[in-house]
């Protein structure tokens, strides 16, 4: 009974990583600030083979793919309409580096796989603005077919079409590959039009052999494509305006007459800014700061040889970061897998890592520093408050990528002494003409002395504690003390004092709790560099003003902790607890975190709004995702955690996120502030920017911390530098890469040992104590797009067994997954209406009697792991074999990956979880 209790459990996960999800923008290459192009997936939108990607701000993205089949040209990209069909998009699956549309174009199978690798040990990578976008074919009827592959970019794009500025443009054939290079006539250095830099170059590339290109106009090279199949090797022109016509880099390969496709076909494209941020130093001198991938290759023909050679194990490595990002999540639930793989690519993303003069020799760096946009949101550059939310991610990947960040921020402020707190950024504070990418130096006074030094000094040993590298608080100990005694000063009774999100009450509860854990933080840093006065002082002081806070933050009653002291109508999420959890610092007792929780669960069942928790009563309706799951992570109940889960999880697939500011046309990606009643975002909102790297809180649990080694102090490195991969020497890697994503064998130790830490944590939890209303949990409905259904070829000799049998199968056991699934999730009201909204769509969209009733939309994906583990579905051995190259080298080996780690939790919990005690 419990095994098949356990086995069930299983299935559900992963039913649901199947398929659960639709988010209302999908990301299709993310890779850096000014490299975000997206699917605008949200109600009203067209499927990706007739709609055009969008840059993260909404401007089209010319960018288009085909695939011509016997003579007929069907698009999976782009809305020119230049084809003779489309191809039908039958299901869409998201991981944390790659998205991957399941398409049928006439008689073929069609899988299109969009990479954005994510590197965070191998800083040269992380570093380069490129994205692989990949095709593989199978035939459905076992016949052979002609088939020939097309993409193109426009000229200018990916950039914020200004049509009619002029444009140049030329093609170039490297000993492997072939690539087109557009860019400005005008380069404005460091300047930005409707958030796109006015200084870069557009790429698209492939490796060489076999393929034809051209330089034309779209119509020209769409219509010779999709008239011959082949291309003209031809170029038309260097350079014109904009727009008038479009010129198009159109790059096509013949694969002749084929059953399926033998390897993936692959294009990249990419957008390189070199220099790529402008910083003043704290002795005033101005900085070009280049791309960390020039450490590494002297000019862009070599890195685009490397990038596209390098396709098949910079998919493995994908593959592995994947699998042991979801497996990691998977312990939490299986809508935190979809929250976390639908923003892990906008976290790293919003990075330039950067050196001072790269040497394209492999030589070592010397002085590494990181900068993060404030992508979505204030556009500023190393902005505290945002940094301070996306951290749990950026310590996840590689906690070294922290150090980056905050090295520039430490040394502008060295000198400081007259500023007694730390700086908001490094940039002005809202002065248009100084935002990302000019990190011009930290501005003067500002309201947010406790928020920003608390934030960080909470990083400075989030760091150290993670990296094990203690160069950083050697380096500026004097500055850490400056702010920390501030924070002695003024944390407790904050007045006159602002929130990041802009309150400025007196007493707030949560912006105290942040300051006394900044003085914890700090008797830490003294602690790591033995100075043990220091030590002895922070502590008891911090110690001192957590229990006064604690008397002040209390209700009247004892029974939660309020928004502001003495006001019992106030009410906040007390999301800055958290970093006492990250750090172990201990300040709050267990006790008080039960009855906050407690109080949260009521809230959720009394007062909860359509989209989940307000931050602060004071602020009226404005929620942050961010805070959500820092909440989350300090909740002492699961069942309280997973209902905030799930609230991110529905504005993540609310078609409402595009609705308002129309002022400012995002892509209809989560924002990280929304209105918690209406789900429309506030200000800008925060999509496609770092900040909802907060969603990585729960996962941040999981890295070890280290013994903080305080290395003497030498000048020429730069503090944290060390923790990239070097461009040549492995051995630099392996040594700094601390708890960071790595190699296998890291990967390993950390699936282990990291897991078991977690779950001992956990176990401290108590489980299913409160009881849920079904009934209290009203969730809006998220949008299901409609996904097209495989048209069946008679000749297709597993068209019956896989596309009937199969689904029949999952379509009867997922009543018993919907109703089971308080084993692992929170009650899911919306589903059940979900499924009877999505078979109406089905019926409608699908006039065959044979399977209408029985599939569902939600479940579509009949992909092999579903089917062999249904059971029943003997007729998928055959179909086994025809799996297409992605599945046999990716999708299948992860499936079977996740259930193992899925199966090794269950194991280890060693008791059935409640409710199925008796
Ligand atoms: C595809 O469309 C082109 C242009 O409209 C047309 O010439 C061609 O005949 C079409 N091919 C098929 C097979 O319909
Ligand atoms: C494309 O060109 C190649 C070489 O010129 C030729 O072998 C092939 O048949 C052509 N394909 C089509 C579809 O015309
Ligand atoms: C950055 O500074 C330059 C001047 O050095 C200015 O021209 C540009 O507009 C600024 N860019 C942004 C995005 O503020
Ligand atoms: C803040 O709280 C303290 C302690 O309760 C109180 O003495 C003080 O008057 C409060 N300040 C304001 C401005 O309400
Ligand atoms: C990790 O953190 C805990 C609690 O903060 C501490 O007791 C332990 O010594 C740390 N481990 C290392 C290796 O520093
Ligand atoms: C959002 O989707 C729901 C169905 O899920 C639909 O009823 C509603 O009209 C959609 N809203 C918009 C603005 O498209
Ligand atoms: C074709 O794709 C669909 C949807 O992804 C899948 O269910 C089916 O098994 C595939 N068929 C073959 C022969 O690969």
């Amino acid at each position: 009974m419990l095994c098949s209790l356990l086995c069930l459990t299983v299935l559900v996960l992963l039913a649901d990583c199947q398929r659960s999800f639709f988010p209302s923008s999908i990301p299709l290459a993310v890779r850096s600030p000014y490299l975000s192009v997206w699917y605008n997936s949200a109600a009203g939108t067209q499927p990706l083979s007739s709609s055009w990607p969008l840059f993260w701000r909404g401007a089209i993205i010319g960018w288009t793919g085909r695939i011509r089949v016997d003579g007929v040209t069907f698009s999976w990209m782009g809305s020119d309409t230049i084809w003779n069909n489309t191809a039908d998009v039958l299901d869409i699956q998201i991981t944390p580096t790659r998205t991957i549309f399941f398409m049928q174009a006439g008689p073929l199978n069609v899988t299109v796989t969009y990479l954005s690798p994510i590197e965070p040990s191998d800083w040269v990578n992380q570093s380069t603005p490129f994205s692989y976008v990949s095709v593989e074919a199978r035939s459905l009827d076992g016949a052979a077919h002609a088939i020939q592959l097309y993409s193109d970019v426009s000229s200018g794009q990916p950039t914020d079409g200004q049509d009619g500025n002029p444009v140049s443009w030329s093609n170039t054939l490297t000993a492997q590959s072939l690539y087109h290079e557009t860019q400005p006539e005008i380069i404005q250095r460091y300047t930005e039009n409707a958030q796109q830099a006015q200084d870069g170059r557009a790429y698209s590339m492939a490796l060489r052999p076999g393929l034809t290109w051209e330089i034309d106009t779209d119509v020209n090279c769409r219509q010779q494509f999709m008239n011959s199949g082949n291309l003209t090797k031809m170029q038309q022109g260097t350079s014109g305006p904009m727009g008038q016509p479009w010129y198009v880099f159109a790059i096509a390969v013949d694969l002749g007459s084929i059953q399926s496709t033998s390897s993936p076909v692959t294009w990249a494209i990419g957008y390189v800014r070199d220099p790529v941020v402008q910083h003043k130093t704290s002795s005033g001198v101005t900085e070009d700061r280049r791309p960390y991938w020039t450490i590494r290759y002297p000019d862009i023909g070599a890195l685009i040889d490397a990038f596209v050679n390098d396709y098949s194990t910079a998919y493995a490595r994908a593959v592995e970061l994947d699998e042991r990002v979801m497996g990691e999540a998977a312990k939490v639930s299986s809508q935190y897998i979809d929250l976390v793989s639908l923003v892990a690519r906008q976290v790293m993303g919003a990075l330039d890592i950067t050196v001072l003069g790269g040497s394209g020799n492999g030589v070592e760096a010397t002085d590494v520093k990181a900068f993060m946009k404030d992508v979505g949101y204030t556009q500023q550059i190393n902005t505290v408050q945002r940094m301070f939310a996306a951290f749990p991610a950026y310590l996840y990947f590689n906690a070294s990528l922290g150090g980056a960040l905050l090295a520039p921020l430490l040394e502008s402020q060295a000198n400081l002494s007259g500023q007694v707190y730390a700086a908001q950024n490094l940039g002005i504070t809202c002065t248009i003409g100084l935002l990302y990418p000019n990190a011009t130096g930290p501005s003067g006074d500002h309201p947010q002395g406790i928020e920003q030094s608390g934030n960080m000094l909470i990083m400075m040993y989030a760091h150290a504690r993670v990296s094990g590298d203690g160069s950083l608080l050697s380096r500026h100990y004097d500055t850490a003390k400056r702010w920390a005694d501030y924070l002695v000063k003024s944390t407790l009774t904050p007045v006159n004092q602002e929130s990041a999100e802009g309150l400025q009450n007196s007493n707030m509860t949560n912006l105290a709790i942040k300051g006394i854990i900044g003085v914890k933080s700090m008797a830490e840093i003294s602690r790591a560099m033995q100075c043990d006065a220091d030590t002895l002082q922070y502590d008891s002081q911090a110690k001192d003003l957590a229990e006064r806070w604690l008397s002040l933050a209390q209700s009247s009653d004892g029974e939660r902790l309020l928004g502001q002291y003495g006001n019992e109508s106030s009410s906040a999420m007390l999301y800055n607890i958290y970093a006492d959890l990250l750090l172990g610092t201990q300040l709050i007792d267990q006790d008080v975190l039960a009855k906050q929780t407690e109080y949260y669960n009521i809230l959720l069942e009394t007062q909860a709004s359509p989209h989940g928790l307000y931050i602060d009563n004071a602020l009226g309706n404005e929620a942050s995702v961010a805070w959500m799951f820092f909440t989350a992570a300090s909740v002492t109940d699961d069942g309280v955690r997973d209902q905030l889960i799930h609230y991110a999880l529905d504005m993540a697939s609310s078609n409402k996120t595009g609705a308002a500011s129309p002022v400012w046309p995002l892509a209809n990606q989560l924002p990280d502030y929304y209105d918690v009643v209406t789900g429309d975002k506030v200000n800008y909102g925060g999509g496609a920017g770092p900040a909802l790297g907060g969603i990585f809180s729960l996962l941040a649990f999981t890295i070890p911390n280290k013994t903080i080694i305080v290395v003497q102090d030498t000048p020429s490195r730069t503090p944290g530098s060390s923790g990239g991969g070097s461009g040549s020497s492995d051995s630099n890697v392996v040594g700094v890469v601390g708890g960071a994503l790595g190699g296998t064998v890291l990967l390993l130790v950390i699936l282990t040992g990291a897991g078991v830490f977690f779950w001992r944590r956990r176990r401290q939890r108590h489980s299913g104590n409160y009881h849920y209303k079904d009934n209290a949990l009203e969730h809006p409905q998220p949008y299901h797009y409609r996904v097209a259904y495989q048209q069946e070829y008679t000749s297709n000799p597993y068209a019956d067994t896989d596309s009937t049998a199969a689904k029949a199968e999952i379509g009867s056991t997922r009543p018993d997954v919907a109703t089971d699934s308080s084993l692992v999730d929170a009650p899911y009201v919306g589903r059940s209406k979900a499924r009877k909204l999505a078979r109406e769509m089905e019926q409608q969209s699908r006039p065959s009697p044979a399977s209408s009733g029985s599939a569902d939309p939600v479940t579509l994906p009949t992909r092999e792991v579903a089917s062999s583990e249904t059971g029943p579905s003997s007729g998928t051995q055959g179909a086994n074999s025809a799996l297409l190259t992605t599945d046999v080298l990716g999708l299948r080996a992860e499936m079977e990956n996740l259930r193992r780690v899925v199966q090794g939790i269950r194991e280890e919990r060693q008791e059935p979880p409640p409710q199925y005690g008796e």
